[in-house]
């Protein structure tokens, strides 16, 4: 008497607790346990996100909803079955696989993100978008973030579901991840209604630097005040944390957070001899325009007099400069 969408839901849920006991007490969860150990998630990192591993199998999951007699097609609806090519059955989607739950807003799995534990690829697979998976309004990790989030009024936004891991080792509990994909408008909704400032702490690779001043935009278009995490070139947060341990992690990358205004600077840099003249001159002019876009007075004082400084030039020249940018594009 379940509808379709409920059958769903609970062989996630089925599929989350099958995943979780193979890889925590099975044989078959050896080589899943080896990649855990070496990538150093400790058992309360594997509870907290029921962390699992698909076995190196096509019947696993398969044999168990057949004896639960959940419909077969159904399954491979919801992502987590596929259908045999001549039609004469049915196998596992995920195999050989350390298995992320991911869930809704609720704590209910709804989906999967499957790592390969060798060099495979895809990296990551993950359930498609299903009757019960909107990827666009889906966060990682949302209700079990959820508290901290409201408690301090912050919430840490990631791009891996491995980074939200790391950092909730690390003592940061109020942190969430995208899905791999770029932060929607329904996701930056979601969010605003839960925290009033987010920390964008991506990788800090050109694609993750781009996602980042993406994801920062849209979250500002929704009224979020914006932070830009810290992070070294070439790393992301779990690296980081793995090699200079969660207090440097703490103060050089989360407590050395840029004001949004800040990252576009080093953003506009990326790239450009700023010794060359011609180049200096199309940054500052650049800069100057992005500072003219911020609402109050004293923030547009104090970015206008870094400028200032850092190019020994006046802030009358400046504010003239600023003037005329702001004529010609009217
Ligand atoms: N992702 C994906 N498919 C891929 C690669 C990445 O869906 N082929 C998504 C995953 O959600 C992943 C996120 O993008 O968590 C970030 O990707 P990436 O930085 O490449 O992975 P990491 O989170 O760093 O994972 P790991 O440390 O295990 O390599
Ligand atoms: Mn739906
Ligand atoms: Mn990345
Ligand atoms: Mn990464
Ligand atoms: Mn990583």
């Amino acid at each position: 008497s379940d509808t379709p969408h409920e059958k769903m839901r609970s062989a996630h849920e089925l599929a989350a607790k099958l995943f979780y006991h193979v890889l925590t007490l099975t044989e078959q969860g050896a080589l899943g346990r080896e990649y855990v150990k070496e990538r150093g998630f400790t058992r309360e990192q594997i509870e907290h996100f029921q962390i699992g591993f698909a076995p190196d199998r096509w019947d696993a999951l398969t044999t168990i909803l057949k004896k639960r007699e959940f419909s077969l097609d159904l399954m491979v609806q919801a992502g987590l079955l596929g259908e045999r090519e001549s039609k004469d059955g049915y196998f596992d989607r995920f195999r050989n696989r350390l298995m992320f739950p991911i869930w809704d807003g609720q704590g209910k799995v709804i989906a999967f993100g499957g790592r390969t534990i060798s060099d495979e690829k895809p990296k990551y697979l993950n359930s498609a978008e299903t009757p019960i998976f909107h990827k666009g309004q889906t966060l990682y990790g949302l209700h079990l973030a959820r508290p901290s989030i409201r408690k301090e009024g912050t919430v840490i936004l990631f791009e891996g579901y491995v980074d939200v891991i790391a950092a909730w080792g690390a003592g940061f509990t109020n942190t969430i991840a995208t899905l791999g994909t770029a932060l929607t408008e329904e996701q930056a909704k979601i969010i605003r209604r839960n925290a009033e400032t987010v920390l964008i702490c991506y990788d800090s690779d050109q694609a993750g630097i781009n996602a980042a001043f993406k994801s920062a935009n849209i979250l500002e278009q929704v009224g979020c005040m914006i932070k830009v995490a810290d992070m070294p070139e070439g790393m992301d947060p779990d690296d980081y944390i793995r090699t200079y341990g969660a207090d440097r992690f703490k103060s050089d990358v989360i407590g050395a957070s840029l004001t949004f205004m800040s990252f576009k600077m080093r953003y506009m840099r990326r790239g450009r001899n700023l010794a060359n003249e011609a180049e200096r001159m199309r940054y500052i002019e650049e800069v100057l325009a992005e500072i003219a876009t911020l609402p109050r007075a004293v923030e547009r004082d104090h970015y206008l007099r870094q400028i200032a400084d850092e190019f020994s030039l006046s802030l009358e020249a400046l504010k003239q400069e600023q003037y005329q940018i702001f004529r010609s594009k009217r």
